[in-house]
């Protein structure tokens, strides 16, 4: 035992009596049992991480045991049938590995008005085939400006608008009834300026004052900003904010209402943690990390993606492991794909979103080239198997242009007019371009943006309706396709944006609302038209199209063992414009073709047989037998094939 492990088993130790008699009359029921197995299973876990955090703090140990203490309490008050969960979970930590596995995310409000209405919608989750269902912020927000929701003032409290927390948890009840996975925000950078924690240190309580990071002039906000990138640059540069009413900067990564909580207390993880339990407690199995990256500080770095940060997720997780096992963390790290990878494992967050190909997606769709995704595919994204992607086509986020800039020079492609050319082409400023999109924070500075719209508006669609053109509709279609058909076939949890089923284009009214107006990305939050959705079963409709395309891909992805757990090998197509992967499984394995380009393209018959399907194959999404000729196998435009060997 080396000596961190054997400090850890001493504290245990010593925890442990003082547990008992504060417990004293759980002790000895099952429920105790389970409590302690665990904590002896995972406390290894939690310590290491808070000894290295807060291991400095003269009461330390003090805060360790109340970290421990919270647990228990929390996990006593676990409803029962989430503890039923827990060992189901623990028993089977595969299960979001299945093929079956298909992820959606709206926002309560513009999808169904209230968490009644959501609930109402379940037939049409069921019919979509959902196994995991992202609700958007829901809690108490402050009127007006909120980011979304993402300034929470009340972790413990929806929103009066959209329900209660026990209709939360009823919905979350019936969810779990119908085999969907609630799936909720952890925002645990900051909360509103309106959270009881920032009225108090607006009151002036120092010990509220310290759960942020409230300087009383600029000296440490200026050595700071000097090391920071801006977020908002272009709505809130800077990262501190002046409060004329304590006199005061208060450090505020993104808007100014949204306040940075100070990790470097420990009081606050212990807060936080227990905020974390609460939402376990109440239904939500896979809790979405939002901006991970931020929340460590230290002056004369970036201030992001320190390696506390990991620390500090790490120990989250370890309160989870023993306190609500059921419960899976989601990594939002929109930073470069190195780093986005850093956040991926059993012991921080199990699944992550997937920037990379998202970006690179509409990147390959913009150049009709598929190198840079094809490299980038290679080499940044291998995560361990047990961990999944979710793969996205659009979020209720910008697009960034994240990818290697080496990676892009080694393809010839200069990075930083690259990200300009993107920028032109989805902003409609690129002569030809197909894309109505809107730029999202553009940086004056640096020549930096990022982009805002609908999947459909971004792949032409808007734009080919509004001059009535079928073949370009056409087109469009394809391209909504041709993205989804590449998250569901290429592994992990595909994930749709409720609107994307039904091809849902940019909806321009929040230029009218003074609390939105300066933040684009409302452009791409459409409010569900149900009336256009209720035409997703006719095939002559536009909503027909895309919906019945990818209900028929979802499909294949259901019905395809390789499509899920397998070991995804990228492919040299010979094509530039043939994004191709193979998908391994014992069962058997799927050549995945695509084409990123409106014209007809040939991938050599050497190339699939090299990658073992021989001279005859099936196409899965026709079922047809298909016997392969010396010229080749011909693509149609932005056609997308998912190849099993044949007999
Ligand atoms: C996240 C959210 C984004 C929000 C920000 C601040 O990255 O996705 O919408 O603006 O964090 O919470
Ligand atoms: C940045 C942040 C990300 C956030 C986004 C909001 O990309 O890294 O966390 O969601 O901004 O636009």
């Amino acid at each position: 035992m080396d000596n961190i492990e054997r400090q850890a088993h001493l504290s245990l130790a010593r925890i442990t009596p003082r547990l008992e008699l504060e417990f004293a009359a759980h002790v000895g029921t099952p429920a105790w049992a389970a409590f302690t197995r665990r904590l002896r299973a995972h406390f290894d876990a939690l310590f290491q991480p808070l000894v290295r955090l807060y291991g400095g703090h003269y009461d330390f140990f003090y805060h360790l045991e109340s970290v421990v203490g919270m647990a228990a309490r929390m996990w006593l008050a676990r409803p029962a049938r989430l503890r039923v969960r827990d060992d189901e979970r623990e028993g089977a930590p595969e299960w979001f590995q299945s093929e079956r596995m298909l992820g959606g995310v709206l926002y309560v409000d513009l999808f169904a008005d209230t968490l009644d209405g959501v609930r109402a919608k379940i037939p049409y989750f069921k019919e979509l085939g959902l196994t995991y269902l992202h609700l958007m912020p829901l809690f108490l927000a402050p009127a007006g400006a909120n980011d979304g929701g993402y300034a929470v003032s009340d972790y413990r409290t929806v929103e009066p608008s959209l329900g209660t927390m026990d209709g939360l948890e009823r919905l979350a009840e019936d969810l779990r009834a119908n085999g969907i996975s609630l799936v909720l925000d952890f925002v645990f950078n900051h909360t509103s300026d309106e959270h009881p924690w920032a009225r108090r240190a607006l009151a002036g309580d120092a010990e509220y004052r310290d759960y942020y990071y409230i300087f009383p002039d600029r000296t440490l906000p200026d050595q700071y900003q000097r090391t920071l990138r801006d977020i908002f640059p272009d709505a809130r540069p800077g990262s501190f904010t002046y409060r004329p009413d304590i006199d005061a900067w208060v450090w505020t990564t993104f808007n100014s209402f949204q306040w940075d909580l100070n990790y470097g207390n420990p009081v606050v993880f212990a807060r936080m943690a227990e905020e974390m339990l609460f939402l376990a407690n109440r239904g939500a199995e896979i809790l979405r990390l939002d901006a991970v990256a931020f929340a460590w500080k230290r002056a004369g770095t970036p201030c992001e993606s320190l390696p506390e940060v990991h620390d500090l997720v790490r120990a989250f997780n370890a309160v989870a492991r023993i306190a609500a096992p059921a419960l899976l963390f989601k990594s939002e790290a929109i930073v470069h794909p190195d780093e986005v990878l850093s956040y991926i494992s059993l012991d921080q967050c199990q699944l992550s979103y997937n920037p990379l190909l998202m970006a690179l997606l509409w990147e390959s769709l913009a150049t009709r080239e598929t190198r840079l995704l094809n490299i980038s595919m290679r080499e940044r994204s291998h995560i361990d198997p047990r961990c999944a992607w979710v793969n996205y086509v659009r979020s209720h986020d910008d697009i960034g242009w994240t990818f290697d800039d080496g990676d892009a020079r080694r393809v010839g492609i200069d990075p930083v007019g690259h990200r300009q050319f993107l920028n032109a082409f989805y902003t409609g400023r690129f002569a030809g371009s197909f894309a109505r999109g809107l730029p999202f924070q553009e940086n004056p500075r640096t020549g930096d943006a990022r982009i805002s719209g609908t999947a459909a508006s971004l792949a032409g669609l808007e734009q080919a309706v509004h001059d009535a053109d079928p073949a370009e509709i056409e087109l469009s279609v394809r391209r909504v396709l041709l993205l989804y058909g590449v998250a569901l076939t290429i592994g992990g949890i595909p994930l749709i944006y409720l609107g994307d089923e039904v091809g849902a284009l940019n909806d321009y009214s929040y230029h009218d609302d003074p609390a939105r107006e300066d933040d684009s990305r409302w452009v791409h939050r459409p409010r569900t038209d149900w009336t256009g959705a209720a035409r997703r079963d006719s095939p002559s409709t536009v909503e027909g199209r895309v919906y019945t395309g990818l209900a028929r891909l979802i499909a294949l992805r259901k019905g395809t063992l390789a499509l899920a757990d397998g070991a995804l090998e990228i492919v040299e197509t010979d094509n530039g414009h043939v994004f191709g992967y193979v998908r391994h499984h014992d069962e058997g394995r799927v050549l995945v073709l695509a084409n990123f380009s409106e014209g007809a393209q040939t991938v050599a018959a050497n190339t699939i047989r090299l990658y073992g399907l021989g001279y005859t194959f099936m196409d899965l999404m026709t079922d047809d037998i298909i016997a392969l000729g010396e010229d080749g196998l011909v693509l149609a435009p932005y056609q997308l094939t998912c190849l099993a060997p044949g007999q």
